[in-house]
């Protein structure tokens, strides 16, 4: 089952069919690409929404679609997710965000990945929560920044999945869950 949750402007709500056209148009955009792994065509867009609606099923958790209720059914996406690959920092569970370009700029991802968080450490009572980004990704990073996340540049690594890349290189943010002491 997906939960939805509210914030004060958005709506995190679960995956509907109808939701791959927007996806596969935001994922078009060469500017939301800059730092990502490109999706060639619309069958590597499918591959990932398939792979974000079984993540909810397999582990209860997931990615969500954000939406400005009664403006905009689609902005985005943000969530939760198990980190696929090994790294010296798995296993973890990583925050990560994707917005189409129109809504950059307006405080909506740093307000939904509050609210995502919040849920990771309350909800599901995760002891940490990372994210990870390329190190030119800088709005990314100060989303991380925003969230109160911090880096250790001895935590930068090369994604295994990413050889040879120029996105190889990645930098690793961490946040403790505030609600356990150590
Ligand atoms: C990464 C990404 C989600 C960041 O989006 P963003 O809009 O810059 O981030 P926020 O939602 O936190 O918005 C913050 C900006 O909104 C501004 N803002 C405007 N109104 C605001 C408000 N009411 N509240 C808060 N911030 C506001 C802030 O000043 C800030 O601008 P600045 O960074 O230029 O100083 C977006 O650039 C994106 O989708 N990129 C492509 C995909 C990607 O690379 N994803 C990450 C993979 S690791």
């Amino acid at each position: 089952m997906t939960i939805s949750l509210r914030t004060e402007r958005l709506l995190l709500r679960p995956w509907h069919d109808d939701d791959l056209a927007a996806f596969a148009a935001m994922s078009a955009d060469p500017a939301v690409m800059e730092f990502l792994w490109p999706f060639p065509d619309l069958e590597a867009c499918q591959a990932w929404v398939a792979w974000a609606r079984r993540h909810w099923d397999q582990h209860g958790f997931g990615q969500w679609v954000v939406e400005i209720p009664g403006e905009a059914s689609f902005i985005g996406v943000i969530g939760l997710a198990v980190v696929d690959y090994d790294a010296h920092f798995t296993p973890a569970v990583e925050i990560a965000w994707r917005l189409a370009r129109a809504y950059w700029g307006h405080g909506y991802a740093t307000e939904a990945a509050h609210v995502a968080l919040d849920y990771g450490f309350g909800e599901l009572g995760l002891a940490e929560i990372v994210a990870v980004t390329v190190p030119a990704n800088l709005r990314s990073r100060r989303v991380m920044e925003r969230l109160g996340m911090s880096r250790d540049p001895a935590d930068d690594y090369d994604h295994p999945a990413l050889p040879e890349s120029p996105l190889q290189r990645h930098v690793l943010y961490r946040l403790r869950n505030p609600r356990i002491r150590r």
